[in-house]
């Protein structure tokens, strides 16, 4: 099909050159010296969405941070004869400004700074300046999301969760590193807890979500490809788990009397490479260690840690799961040891709408020029907001090349020619989902 878009490549390329330099300055709110890090319901969270509110007014958006702390900025469609039509479905675009501890500057950022650059790019003035002229049937809205990391709480996707109306009254008792609970966190933030639901979105007011984020793996940039159309989103789920020994002195204590937690945590995390590696498309990560009570001298008694478990399809990420459990059973009986595990998140696969994936794969080929291979399509290893949205609209995500596939560090990198495709390919998305809405 062909190219829908009517923009010259130097607005393209000043489009990216605002994504990079934005994502620069987002860079500079953070919590710590060095590095990059941004956590829900934070000083740094309330700055950002200020940053961000202003860039979404420059481009003639409406602004408001909902009931979650999302900030969110939408621009009504408005008919040809210059009537405003607040009452259409929004195409949403998005993704998150937190990060997880020494972040990179892209997972997320880059995803929200495209979807205001694709408003530009869009946008035609009404004759009389009051709003926007479009020729599409649907609103637009560009939401950056409060809280994809779960770096704070544990939990992943509270602000995306929040506006797919699948908020949980559970989650209020999570607490961060310092004991605050996710209720008290909301207070301070200037946020009444009792009206979070405020912030959840009807299904017959989305036409859509559409979200561009950085690959996070190498598989692009290993095919020497800088797009891709994203297929579905692995299902996750993540635990705490605790590994009861008993502590006694390191040097007195014989190793036949010893119930070493910290052994019997180890072997677990071994247990686990070794189960998921035996699988196809399953991952998993601990990446949490704790010891108590954490002296030189001291066995350790008790063993405090995470799990990460990712895996293509539900069913193959429970069976693995409870293999897992089944090996931990053995690993502690061997050892003398007790363990318990509670599960902080949970999130199934979620499946691309055909419709979306068509509309990113033209985008994509009108904008690469791309021939008869097309582009790729792959799964995401990842997880992200659309996983979220999932549950209120039709998701479509567009994925960009991450050099090295190195992500959640501070070497985290993207390309300012690839953010130019890939805003261009969205904004041609945008349009294409148009031409096919009627
Ligand atoms: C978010 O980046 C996640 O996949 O954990
Ligand atoms: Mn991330
Ligand atoms: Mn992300």
């Amino acid at each position: 099909m062909a190219a829908l878009l009517r923009t010259d490549p130097g607005a393209v390329a000043a489009a990216a050159r605002r994504v990079m330099d934005r994502c620069d300055e987002l860079a500079r709110v953070t919590a710590t010296d060095d590095g990059i890090e941004r956590v829900y319901l934070s000083e740094e969270h309330a700055r950002v969405n200020r940053l961000a509110a202003r860039w979404m007014r420059e481009v003639g958006m409406t602004t408001r941070q909902d009931a979650a702390g999302n900030q969110v900025g939408r621009l009504d469609r408005v008919t040809p004869s210059g009537t405003p039509d607040p009452d259409v479905p929004a195409l949403m675009l998005g993704s998150h400004l937190d990060t997880v501890p020494d972040a990179g500057r892209y997972d997320g950022i880059v995803g929200v700074l495209m979807g205001l650059e694709v408003v530009r790019m869009l946008r035609a003035p009404c004759p009389d300046g009051t709003g926007w002229r479009s020729p599409l049937p649907f609103a637009l809205e560009v939401v950056a999301f409060s809280d994809e990391e779960g770096t704070r709480f544990g939990k992943a996707l509270l602000g995306s969760s929040a506006v797919a109306g699948t908020w949980d009254p559970d989650w209020w008792s999570l607490t961060d590193d310092d004991g605050v609970t996710l209720h008290e966190a909301f207070v301070g933030f200037g946020l009444d807890p009792a009206r979070v639901g405020e912030a959840a979105r009807r299904p017959e007011e989305l036409a859509g979500y559409l979200e561009a984020h950085i690959e996070q793996g190498p598989e692009l940039d290993e095919r020497g490809e800088s797009l891709a159309v994203v297929s579905s989103i692995a299902s996750a789920r993540r635990f705490q788990l605790v590994v009861e020994g008993e502590a006694r002195h390191a040097g007195g204590t014989p190793y036949d009397r010893r119930r070493d937690a910290l052994l019997g945590a180890s072997e677990a995390a071994l247990a686990v490479e070794r189960i998921c590696r035996a699988e196809h498309h399953m991952i998993g990560t601990v990446g949490q260690l704790e010891t108590y009570p954490g002296a030189v001298n001291v066995v350790p008694g008790e063993a405090h840690l995470s799990l990460d478990l990712r895996g293509e399809l539900d069913g193959d990420r429970d069976r693995v799961w409870g293999a897992i459990e089944r090996e931990l059973d053995t690993i502690m009986g061997r050892r003398g040891l007790r363990w318990r595990a509670r599960e902080i998140h949970s999130a199934p696969a979620v499946f691309c709408a055909p419709l979306l994936q068509d509309a990113v794969r033209e985008g994509i080929v009108s904008t690469l020029d791309r021939g008869v291979d097309g582009p790729a399509t792959i799964f995401s290893r990842a997880g992200h907001d659309a996983m979220a949205l999932g549950a209120v609209a039709d998701v479509g995500m567009l994925f960009l090349r991450n050099p090295d596939g190195i992500s959640h560090h501070p070497d985290e990198d993207v390309s300012a020619a690839d953010v130019a495709s890939g805003t261009r390919a969205l904004a041609e998305a945008v349009l294409q989902l148009a031409a096919a809405r009627g």
